[in-house]
């Protein structure tokens, strides 16, 4: 692709459109918004930190005139390198646009600028009695315009849905400078297709959001969180389609395979049984007595299902070391191996423990470390490839490894990637998922919206270009400890 470059010239024109302020050019500005949580760092030309929504369509304007490519990013957490500026030009951040303009306890409803970091909603809703459900497990760092971006996942999903689910508006600035505003500011709306759906997982490459109305419910009354211990993976695979059954939801099924628990087991209660090689997290919330019911229910589900014990954590900071414990798997795993390669695969619920065997068989093959955890009620498994040794023909057999993992899952049934996003760290296997025809209306409609390719370029598709494909071979590698 043909990008224009930020030169002097077109700097000086911007310039008269933005306060300096927003303006980063310094070389130690510019790697600070280098990297996400895929750690390759790439750096942008232009740092554009935009202080209010306003800035955005001059800049859009701007880099329209000279096809400049513009990636938006928000904490940057992201797993899949969704925010890096892989083809150069602007790199827009969002962080600052933190504002909670409005909690609607009538409506229950948010208004929130899409800088917002994701757990400062939480809590706002909840100071109202109110409740924001997606809760990826960056809640504490990643934002609110990243997850609806990506539109992320998280524990709470299994019965509460995903972002998605709980956007009801966004305001937006189209690629040509234009604004925006997708979906009605009702519950209900079907005028037309919806633009808001399609812009919710988009990656930043269809449009760039400003403002987005979020759906709020009432603050549960009680929650209650167990951990049952298995002897094996199977047995605690088996209880997704046993809860479903005896149509019990609960609000919370998060897993660990045995490889995973022992890299935690210090961290996780003094309890855990030693056999232990399946651990299931599990959460209820609601009404207090429906709470207590259903928690019991959930117990006895997991002992006739075969669990070792089951344990019942009470509300305070037991509960929060153990949710500090899972959603640390991620920094933990990566700490403690020479090279990781972290997947988001999904499948559908009743092939849960057939993927879990079959990856553990392909990690045997392959003479790698597999490990499994995350959000088995959903079928979304974190299939983390490991490798103790850091060099090329481990490397290789890491990708070979990779190939077959992602494979499985779509021949079950399943996505290659569930929470994550394509980013440019999933495009090599996006062709598995995606039929030829599909792919190709899926470029059409990105052309529809953004036919100069400014924003986010790069991303979900173009990876045959030169620069992706080149990058995307070092950042498999840098998924390393770091
Ligand atoms: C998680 O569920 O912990 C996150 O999605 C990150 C990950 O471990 O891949
Ligand atoms: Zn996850």
């Amino acid at each position: 692709m043909d990008f224009g470059r930020v030169t002097d010239d077109r700097l000086r024109e911007l310039q008269g459109e933005l306060p300096p302020e927003c303006l980063l050019r310094e070389p130690q500005r510019l790697e600070a918004f280098a990297a996400d949580e895929l750690k390759l760092p790439v750096l942008p030309e232009l740092v554009v930190e935009a202080r209010e929504a306003r800035q955005v369509p001059p800049l859009l304007r701007w880099a329209a005139r000279h096809r400049i490519p513009v990636t938006a990013r928000g904490a940057g957490t992201g797993l899949s390198g969704g925010a890096l500026p892989v083809h150069g030009g602007v790199l827009l951040s969002l962080a600052r646009l933190d504002r909670i303009l409005e909690i609607d306890p009538v409506n229950q409803t948010a208004r929130v600028e899409p800088g917002v970091i994701n757990a400062a909603l939480q809590e706002a809703a909840a100071r109202r009695g109110l409740f924001y459900p997606p809760d990826p497990s960056s809640w504490e760092s990643s934002s609110l315009g990243g997850n609806i971006a990506h539109n992320a996942g998280g524990p709470r999903c299994v019965k509460y849905g995903v972002t998605r689910d709980w956007v009801m508006q966004l305001r937006v600035v189209l690629a040509d400078g234009s604004e925006a505003t997708l979906g009605p500011a009702t519950r209900k709306g079907v005028v037309g297709y919806s633009l808001r759906d399609l812009v919710v997982g988009s990656e930043g490459t269809l449009a760039v959001v400003t403002q987005a109305l979020l759906r709020l419910l009432p603050k549960p009354e009680a929650t209650r969180t167990l951990l049952a211990f298995f002897p094996d993976l199977d047995a605690a695979c088996a209880m997704v389609p046993a809860f479903s059954r005896a149509g019990i939801t609960p609000s919370a099924i998060e897993f660990m395979d045995g490889e995973a628990i022992r890299i935690v087991r210090q961290e996780l209660p003094g309890e855990l049984p030693e056999a232990c090689a399946g651990l299931l997290l599990l959460e209820c919330d609601g009404r207090e007595a429906a709470v207590e019911q259903d928690s019991l229910a959930i117990g006895e589900a997991c002992l006739e299902g075969g669990a070792l014990d089951v344990l019942v954590a009470e509300g305070g900071p037991r509960r929060e070391k153990l949710w500090e414990v899972r959603r640390s798997l991620s920094r933990v795993t990566r700490r403690a191996f020479a090279r990781k390669i972290s997947e988001d695969i999904a499948v559908p619920l009743d092939r849960i423990g057939e993927y879990m065997r079959g990856a553990r068989t392909i990690g045997r093959e392959h003479d790698l470390l597999v490990l499994g955890y995350g959000h088995l009620g959903d079928g979304n498994i974190h299939v983390n490839v490991l490798a103790t040794v850091d060099d090329s023909p481990t490397l290789q057999r890491m990708r070979a490894c990779v190939d077959r993992l992602l494979a499985l899952a779509v021949e079950l049934g399943g996505t290659i990637s569930g929470e994550h996003g394509v980013g440019v760290a999933k495009q090599p296997w996006i062709g598995l998922e995606l039929p030829p025809t599909l792919l190709d209306l899926q470029k059409r409609i990105k052309q529809a919206w953004d036919p100069q390719g400014i924003l986010n370029p790069g991303k979900i598709f173009d990876w045959q270009s030169d620069r992706a494909r080149e990058l995307f071979g070092a950042m498999r590698e840098g998924e390393k400890s770091n």
